[in-house]
């Protein structure tokens, strides 16, 4: 198998912090320190890989303007190589702003350029391109404006026709469509998998119902989901209560330490990057889960999303417990 590993990320923006000393509305507002990275889900699967030692990692995905420029160099600065589709228009910059002063945090998201038909056929020849290279390609996030709600599921269809696993992780319509192009793995959160909650004939997990209660719901919705779209693994990531994961006919708990979260954004990105990681190296489907447990863990003990440090990352791996459920 080739152990190449491409990220895509089709809604790449600068991830900029101000951490500022008070901050409001309708006056002159100065900034503290700034702090931009190249962001969007699937660079935080790239730099995580990168992290735990995978050296051969691409990501791609469509950039477009000067921040276009910035992410990709960015990204290189960071190690990460890059193979994106430039286009037309400006990539996002994602605002977050940390007063220091009060705690508060705010987000201000700018929307991102605009996509034409041409460029999803550029999208679809650069993925064509880089699936004789790959093992596994990763699509990962929402889709920008513009896209057709098909796209996720023409490219990975493009990438299954050259032998290349893929895993999605996204969200909403653009997962609800994009499972149709048929995934190797699909890791929603707990929000993502509700629509099939209730399609299962489900409550929803939150009312008043036990741990196993809601863990028998899950194991249920990821079942059907798997059946009734020939998906090999379906995982439900659930934050700090772990993950449930379908794959190959049985439904696998995985048990996580209790731990001080400092950030636990990017850790179901970190999950996705942690089983990418093992499952290219064909370890068995248990070492997989433990791996990616341990790297979303590994993430939240850290402020910035997408950073696993190895050693958390060992240390977790022997923490982590991953037996058949039901
Ligand atoms: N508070 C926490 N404590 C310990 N581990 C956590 C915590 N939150 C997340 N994790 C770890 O990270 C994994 C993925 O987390 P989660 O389900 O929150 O992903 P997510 O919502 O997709 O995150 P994102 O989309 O921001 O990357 C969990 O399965 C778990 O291993
Ligand atoms: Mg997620």
């Amino acid at each position: 198998m080739k152990t190449k590993i491409v990220t895509v990320t089709l809604n790449a923006a600068i991830d900029k912090t101000y951490y500022m000393n008070g901050f409001s509305t309708g006056s002159v507002m100065r900034v503290d320190r700034v702090h931009a990275i190249a962001g969007g889900k699937g660079l935080n699967v790239a730099r995580v890989l990168n992290q735990l030692g995978h050296a051969e990692v691409k990501a791609s995905g469509f950039i477009a303007g000067y921040n276009g420029q910035f992410i990709a160099k960015a990204a290189e600065d960071e190690g990460i190589h890059t193979d994106f589709v430039a286009i037309n228009g400006e990539s996002r910059v994602c605002l977050s702003i940390v007063d220091e002063v009060s705690g508060s945090f705010t987000e201000v998201l700018e929307p991102g350029p605009w996509i034409t038909q041409e460029d999803e056929n550029l999208m679809k020849a650069k993925i064509t391109e880089l699936a004789k290279q790959a093992g596994l390609i990763i699509f990962s996030g929402s889709i920008p404006k513009g896209c057709r709600p098909e796209l996720y599921a023409e490219l990975i269809e493009i990438c299954s026709s050259h032998g290349v696993d893929v895993f999605l992780d996204t969200s909403g319509n653009a997962l609800v469509e994009g499972i149709k192009g048929k995934p190797g793995l699909i890791k929603p959160n707990e929000d993502e998998i509700k629509p099939w909650l209730t399609h299962a004939g489900n409550q929803d997990s939150d009312s008043n119902m036990t741990v196993e209660a809601s863990l028998d719901s899950y194991s249920t919705a990821i079942r059907n989901l798997a059946k009734d779209t020939e998906i090999p693994r379906v995982i439900v990531s659930l934050g700090a209560m772990g993950a449930l994961a379908y794959i190959e006919d049985v439904v696998y708990r995985v048990r996580i330490p209790e731990l001080k979260a400092v950030n636990p954004v990017g850790s179901g990105d970190s999950f996705v990057a942690g089983f990418a990681y093992a499952h290219i190296r064909d370890l068995p489907v248990v070492e997989c889960l433990r791996f990616a447990a341990a790297a979303g863990s590994a993430n939240v003990l850290n402020p910035t999303a997408g950073c696993v440090l190895p050693e958390d990352h060992q240390r977790l791996m022997e923490q982590i417990e991953v037996d058949i459920w039901g």
